[in-house]
């Protein structure tokens, strides 16, 4: 069970401040927007090159953009350990899945709520985590989406299906409240921004998470 805090809804001006209140995150969930793919702006290359130097804690790159094909590369390059485009972003997803490994990041490929996994059962091998998206992307602070239980449910039979480890990783309106749910369903990668980062001591409900997560597991 790995918990990625999400720096969405921290404070974007003091980022590396932000990233070490979370020391006992298994990895920082970094969401890249460019007002096209969804309609909100965040951030790029040069600031997650920059806050590189500000932290140990390994990289989770989410990009919501367009022309992933041409972007993702730049961050597996840059140092990222893992490097999730979304599947309605590019036009041949398993090449840039092989483009990324070569670079020496993990791949992983994000689905929109809409975005069925059937179509990419054939291609599970070829990446290290499928991101479930439980909310429609763009902002934090949304409701989650048990519409998306039996998505990730089916994700699992795939991987399991295919005999590979692939990560399940799950992103939007993750709480303690919904956490269980998702980690029953056969999630265990976990985003969470609002439930850590407003949380009055974001490390502690890291290790709240994670917990929640290992007892709906394991039942
Ligand atoms: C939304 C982003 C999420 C977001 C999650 O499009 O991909 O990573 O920060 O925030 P919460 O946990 O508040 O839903
Ligand atoms: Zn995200």
């Amino acid at each position: 069970m790995r918990i990625t805090p999400s720096v969405l809804n921290a404070d974007l001006a003091d980022l590396a401040g932000e990233v070490a209140r979370i020391p006992s995150a298994d990895a920082v969930h970094i969401d890249v927007m460019d007002n096209h793919f969804v309609p909100n702006l965040t951030l790029g290359l040069p600031v997650v090159a920059s806050l590189k130097k500000h932290t140990k804690l390994p990289f989770d790159i989410h990009l919501m953009i367009d022309h992933a094909d041409r972007w993702a590369p730049q961050y597996a390059e840059a140092g990222c350990e893992s490097v999730t485009f979304h599947a309605e972003a590019t036009d041949a997803p398993v090449r840039l899945a092989r483009e990324i490994h070569q670079l020496g990041a993990a791949a992983s490929l994000a689905l929109r709520p809409a975005t069925p996994i059937e179509p990419f059962a054939d291609l599970i091998a070829e990446f290290d985590q499928i991101l479930i998206m439980t909310v429609e992307p763009g902002f934090g602070g949304q409701k989650f989406l048990d519409i998306m239980l039996p998505k990730i449910r089916r994700t699992r039979a795939i991987a399991a299906a295919a005999g590979v480890e692939t990560a399940i990783q799950v992103d939007g309106g993750v709480s303690v409240e919904t956490i269980g749910r998702c980690a029953e369903a056969g999630a265990d990668v976990f985003v969470a921004g609002t439930a850590v980062f407003r949380a009055t001591d974001p490390d502690a409900m890291v290790d709240q998470l994670r917990e929640i997560a290992g007892a709906a597991h394991n039942h």
